[in-house]
């Protein structure tokens, strides 16, 4: 494990234009004694946003989620860990910010007074370059974010990460301080479903508490009386929730304006106070809340 930030080093130096040398060789030196100690970022709780299956809400949520935290009075970091697919820039219209990467800092990108983002992509030349990257160079790159961001002090860090249970959420939950624990989006699939419980598992074999399944897309609302129509059967995530005996954190419904709001850059809860859709939003929010602090 001593070794992982000299690999990182190397195939940074070699095969990496995105990452400067003089980036990759300030990486926080591992302590030697296998893993790499926690990250000294100020921040009170950290909150991973996972899922079995891509496509089924997780960065929606997160950014979602993320403002709901911040109009509510806390200081929130969101960082988006999808090195792959970072679709949080675009969610928010800010595809085309770069971070700046000072001598010792890269600053995020400011989006309100109270919520900063990184991502990635604010690295990146353009916001057509793929990322090709071994695990380990994910594992430097995500040890950066939490040291040399220049987050402030934070209540909340939400973390999106990529469908699945690789190493961008091994690697976080190791560095980051304070992970309060997971929160895992399911549609009502069954095989959405399915995926999420593995999911669940996995938090449960790191030994970080699982705050709260998500049902997403459940139901839809019509874009023409704004009713809810199940489209698909709704309830998986519930059920999954209780055979498991972990919190159910409530359901979104699938709402046009959502997918609007995502490909516009405009965040959904920015622009719907009164909304069925909203309410649903604010309440997954609330009761993540009570899961996390008290
Ligand atoms: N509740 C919802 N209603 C409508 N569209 C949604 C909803 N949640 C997510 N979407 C849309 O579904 C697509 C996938 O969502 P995304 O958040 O990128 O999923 P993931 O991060 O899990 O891959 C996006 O186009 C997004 O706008
Ligand atoms: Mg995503
Ligand atoms: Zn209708």
């Amino acid at each position: 494990m001593t070794t992982n930030h000299t690999i990182n080093q190397q195939k940074c130096d070699e095969t990496c234009s995105t990452c400067s040398p003089g980036q990759a060789q300030s990486a926080p030196k591992s302590t030697g004694k296998g893993l790499p100690p926690k990250a000294k970022i100020d921040v009170k709780h950290v909150i991973l946003v996972l899922s079995g299956k891509g496509g089924v809400g997780k960065s929606t949520v997160s950014v979602n989620l993320a403002f709901a935290l911040a109009s509510h009075g806390k200081n929130v970091g969101l960082l988006d860990l999808d090195f792959h697919g970072p679709s949080i820039p675009k969610m928010l219209g800010i595809e085309d910010q770069r971070a700046a990467v000072l001598a010792q800092t890269i600053e995020p990108v400011h989006v309100t007074g109270n919520l900063s983002v990184m991502s990635m992509a604010f690295l990146l030349p353009d916001k057509s370059s793929p990322v090709i990257w071994r695990g380990p160079m994910k594992m430097g790159a995500i040890q950066q974010f939490l040291t040399e961001v220049n987050w402030g002090s934070l209540d909340y860090l939400v973390v999106d990460l990529p469908p699945g249970t690789g190493d961008e959420a091994l690697t976080i939950a190791q560095l980051a301080p304070n992970v309060k624990g997971a929160v895992i989006v399911t549609t009502p699939q069954d095989l959405a479903v399915m995926d999420a419980i593995k999911a669940v598992k996995f938090i449960e074999k790191l030994e970080l508490p699982v705050l709260g399944i998500i049902e997403n897309m459940s139901g839809m609302i019509c874009p023409h009386c704004g009713e809810t129509i199940d489209l698909f059967s709704r309830g998986g995530g519930k059920k999954a929730a209780e055979d498991l005996g972990v919190p159910y954190l409530g359901e979104i419904p699938l709402d046009p304006e959502m997918v609007k709001a995502g490909d516009e850059g405009r965040p959904y809860i920015l622009q719907h106070e009164e909304s069925p859709t909203r309410k649903s939003v604010d309440a997954v929010m609330k009761n993540l809340v009570q899961q996390v602090e008290s």
